[in-house]
């Protein structure tokens, strides 16, 4: 370990640069025009797992975005296995206009870099690619390792989940370490036991047959997007909790230890206010800030499309409207039950004179992860020796959709060890990532994989 250590610390620049190399490609995801960067993003990471002497790697292509996987399971059958599951696609860049480098020109300003993926999740993912390429310095690494990296994990994995399923055998593991969340905060590394879950649709309201002048129309003629907007506000009541029929079903209540321990670990409320300059008055009544973010499901619009939007005044009664609504989820609620809720809830308030339809974009169940076992161990034993603090047991608001599978399908638990800051503006413009983080992630990689094969 301290021979991979070494060399971490000899190659760092060199480290450094393929990083950018890695973030200089565009591989947005959810973009059908950058599919070719996309691939090339893949093939160029499959490259370069060869490159550090990776036995076996395969590109394998599906009817999205291609999936790299490689193996070295040169420690032999009596070592443990650990499976590294990253993502290689990034989130879209607009506005555009809002980021001071551009995306994908890796700009190293004050300590970090500057690129759409530096945190979220090629940054992440590299360190663990170089804690790998360090330990197979040594020779063989101290366990088997699989790495799992996929270039669709912001669209919601649609081709990783069968892909799991079909190679369960293959990916067979004692357990999944992921890098694709954030720390508590800055030099307070955390251990993330619980996701949120997701489903997302989209709600088009269509109703006369061509935008129409609102004064020879308006009044009898419905408006789709007062309509819309009718059917978004039927969605909540006053106090902020969602009025969909079912949606609260399977929620169950944060046991009084959890809730204490969560609420103690000083992740203050005016925290989130002076992040994001606004003050956090959303969500139920009745829950603080980390009990929002971490343990209660929500409903938010993410964007609205419809009428006139352009300078001045046009008056017309817009032909059609359509919003994005997505939903997280939290543990036992299932992304199949509520995309199916909201599509009923649609239905039932839709009136006569338009038509509505809600149509499944993807989605993610929440996952809760076993906090026993060797893989916890190792990771928090890595994690403290390479932060020199106490490392922070907590959830996340976020979602990773086959965090699930690795629970339900491999059976084995998913250590989510990130090294990203909540603050570095992960699908916002000007993303970056702490190189600091990225060289304590490779240090602390290094340690988890090695840990694993002796806790
Ligand atoms: N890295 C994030 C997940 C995340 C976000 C973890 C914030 C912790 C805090 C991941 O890449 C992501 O953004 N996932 C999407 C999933 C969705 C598109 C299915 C998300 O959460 O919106
Ligand atoms: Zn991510």
């Amino acid at each position: 370990m301290h021979h991979s250590l070494s060399f971490l610390d000899q190659n760092d620049a060199t480290a450094l640069e393929q990083l950018c190399t890695f973030l200089s490609m565009p591989s947005i995801s959810t973009a059908p025009e950058n599919a070719s960067d996309v691939k090339n993003c893949g093939l160029w990471l499959k490259d370069h797992l060869e490159g550090i002497g990776m036995p076996v790697v395969e590109f394998h292509e599906t009817s999205g975005h291609p999936i790299v996987y490689a193996e070295h399971l040169g420690a032999g059958a009596d070592k443990p296995t650990v499976l590294m599951y990253g993502h290689y696609d990034v989130q879209p860049v607009d506005p555009l206009e809002l980021w001071t480098n551009p995306p994908f020109e890796p700009t190293i300003v004050d300590g970090k870099v500057f690129a759409r993926g530096a945190t979220d999740d090629k940054g992440q993912v590299f360190l663990h690619v170089k804690a790998v390429e360090a330990l197979l310095q040594d020779g063989n690494p101290p366990v088997n390792i699989k790495l799992l990296i996929e270039g669709e994990e912001e669209v919601g994995s649609p081709n990783l989940s069968p892909f799991v399923k079909t190679n369960k055998d293959r990916l067979a593991c004692d357990a999944v370490v992921v890098s694709d969340t954030s720390m508590f905060a800055p030099g307070e590394p955390s251990i993330v036991y619980g996701l949120r879950g997701l489903s997302y649709v989209e709600v088009e309201v269509k109703g006369p047959n061509r935008d129409l002048h609102s004064g020879s129309y308006g009044g009898p003629v419905l408006n789709p997007l007062n309509v819309l907007a009718d059917i978004i506000s039927s969605m909540k009541d006053a106090t902020g909790a969602v009025t969909i029929d079912g949606f609260y079903d399977a929620v169950e209540d944060l046991d009084d230890k959890e809730r204490a321990e969560l609420n103690g670990l000083g992740f203050a409320d005016n925290r989130m206010k002076e992040d994001v300059q606004a003050e956090p008055t959303g969500g139920e009544q009745g829950y603080t800030v980390v009990e929002k973010l971490w343990t209660r499901p929500t409903l938010d619009v993410n964007g609205i499309l419809g009428g006139y939007t352009g300078e001045g005044a046009k008056t017309v009664l817009p032909a059609k409207a359509m919003a994005k609504i997505s939903m997280r989820l939290v543990p036992h609620q299932k992304n199949k039950d509520i995309t199916a809720a909201i599509q009923r809830h649609v239905e039932k308030v839709c009136p006569v004179g338009v038509t509505a339809t809600v149509t499944d974009l993807h989605g993610a169940d929440p996952v809760l992860v076993d906090r026993g076992g060797r893989a916890m161990s190792a990771a928090e034993r890595a994690l403290e020796e390479t932060y020199g603090v106490k490392c922070i047991y907590q959830r996340e608001g976020g979602s990773i959709p086959v965090v699930e599978l690795f629970d339900s399908v491999l059976g084995v638990p998913t250590v989510l060890m990130g090294f990203g800051l909540s603050t570095e503006n992960l699908h916002s413009p000007n993303e970056h990532f702490h190189l600091d983080n990225f060289r304590k992630g490779m240090r602390a990689a290094v340690r988890f994989y090695t840990y694993m094969a002796t806790v």
